[in-house]
């Protein structure tokens, strides 16, 4: 399991249950990444999608305790079922999709994290882990920084040293 994510400066991640930045180089990069893989999320992360729509082309699992029952899409109550429904995926990889308080829980069970990092402040209220605070994590590429939109960034990957088992 990988976790993938763009950040500000500061770890942030989100504000306003939104993305703070339009980003479309990494709206590409996210895109091929995840097509075709399962992709894991929270409830307000499914509901920050335009129309509350999952993503397309991908398995999406999302753990919610109040959003309804859908086709497209399976939804898992708590985290016994968060964990059963990543480990009956099959087909391709998982990625970790955010936001905040599912990064924070399947962090120690991602082998990498892929990081946009974005060469700006966004006034974040929802962050992601300070993966160069963590000694588990080693920065092990730090792509050419190259500009979207305005906005300097560089695909960066981080691994995990100490992955744990699923529990
Ligand atoms: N920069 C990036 O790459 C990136 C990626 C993804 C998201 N984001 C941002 O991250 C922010 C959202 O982060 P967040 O932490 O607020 O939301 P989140 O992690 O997407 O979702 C939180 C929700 O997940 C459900 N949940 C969490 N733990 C649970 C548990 N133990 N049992 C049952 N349900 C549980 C609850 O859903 P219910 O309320 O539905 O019950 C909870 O409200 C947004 O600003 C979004 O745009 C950024």
């Amino acid at each position: 399991m990988k976790a993938i994510v763009h950040a500000d400066k500061n770890w942030g991640i989100g504000r306003g249950n939104s993305l703070m930045f339009r980003l479309p180089a990494d709206m590409k990069f996210f895109k091929e990444t995840t097509t075709g893989n399962a992709v894991v999320m929270g409830g307000n992360t499914l509901r920050s999608f335009p129309g509350g729509n999952p993503l397309k082309n991908r398995l999406n699992i999302v753990l919610s305790a109040t959003l309804p029952e859908r086709n497209d899409c399976i939804i898992v109550r708590d985290c016994p079922q968060l964990f059963n429904a990543i480990r009956n995926v099959t087909e391709g990889e998982v990625y970790v999709i955010g936001g905040e308080s599912i990064y924070r829980m399947l962090l120690p069970y991602c082998s990498q994290v892929l990081v946009t990092k974005v060469d700006a402040e966004g006034g974040a209220d929802t962050f992601f882990p300070d993966l160069d605070a963590d000694k588990n994590f080693t920065l092990a590429s730090e792509g050419e920084e190259q500009e979207t939109n305005g906005y300097k960034i560089r695909f960066c990957k981080y691994i995990n040293n100490s992955v744990q088992p699923l529990p």
